[in-house]
């Protein structure tokens, strides 16, 4: 069990991760999603996978087994961020709300990070951001964005299924509404100090609502147990949070003290 810094509210027994197909993205999530607005700058240079790729995240398929299932999720991803406008939405309130607690230089990954709602807000508080994500079309809208902005951001496009994790070391590690389990292998890719930031719906939300579907849900009080031993809870609280949406958010650290600013 991770150990745990900070009581959480609603916190329950976490529980093994589910079955492989568990691992993917909620595409027909109503709410939580990419809010399709605005952001924009310098954008530095466009990241393929394959560059400084880490060996976080070995292929989860067979070659060959994953190419349609995850050119569906390209294509509907697609879809969406063209109907978006071009415009990467606002940031969560969850990740503004935890401004005091992150830290304001270093790098940070948002994984699956679709337009980059998140990630231009990480870049505009000064962190060098790495935006990575399936869909071109999202990850184009963000740097159009940041261009507009005179940001700097960093994009790659990948499939998390099959593709490596862009190599750390992180000093912030985001994933907002995309279902990955495999949260032990990202800690190793976390710099000493590094924040993992992680927001999910969980199966209790199928209460509520019907979407998403079961597949693409956390368990019920799983999250904090995918950490491993190698990360510290620094806050965690699970419920009917916000929205009506019945939501797991943890925020977790590895420990050590982070290099001094480069
Ligand atoms: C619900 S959206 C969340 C986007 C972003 N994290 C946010 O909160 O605005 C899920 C994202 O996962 C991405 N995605 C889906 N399948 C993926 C995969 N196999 N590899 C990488 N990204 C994927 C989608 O393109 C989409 O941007």
């Amino acid at each position: 069990m991770p150990r745990v810094q900070k009581t959480p509210a609603g916190a329950v027994a976490p529980r093994r991760s589910g079955p492989l197909e568990d691992r993917r993205s909620a595409p027909e999530r109503p709410a939580g999603g990419p809010s399709l607005c605005a952001g924009a700058a310098r954008w530095d240079g466009t990241l393929r996978a394959g560059e400084g790729r880490s060996p976080v995240f070995a292929p989860v398929r067979p070659a060959g087994q994953e190419d349609s299932v995850s050119d569906d999720d390209r294509t509907r991803w697609d879809a969406r961020y063209r109907e978006g406008g071009g415009a990467p939405g606002e940031p969560s309130a969850v990740l503004t709300a935890l401004d005091p607690l992150l830290p304001r230089r270093g790098r940070a990954l948002d994984l699956a990070g679709g337009a980059g709602r998140h990630a231009l807000w990480l870049a505009r508080r000064g962190l060098d951001v790495t935006l990575a994500d399936i869909s071109e079309v999202g990850l184009g809208v963000a740097r159009t964005a940041a261009a507009r902005e005179g940001l700097a951001l960093r994009t790659v496009a990948l499939d998390v299924e099959r593709d490596p994790l862009p190599a750390g070391p992180w000093d912030l590690l985001l994933i907002f509404y995309f279902l990955e389990r495999r949260l032990a292998a990202c800690a190793a890719e976390l710099a000493p100090g590094g924040h993992l930031v992680v927001v999910h719906p969980t199966r209790s939300n199928l209460l509520r609502h019907a979407h998403p579907s079961a597949r693409w849900l956390l368990d019920d009080g799983e999250l904090p147990g995918l950490l491993g031993e190698a990360l510290e809870v620094v806050r965690y609280e699970e419920g009917w949070l916000e929205e009506g949406h019945h939501e797991a958010r943890l925020v977790a650290r590895r420990p050590g003290v982070a290099a001094p600013p480069r």
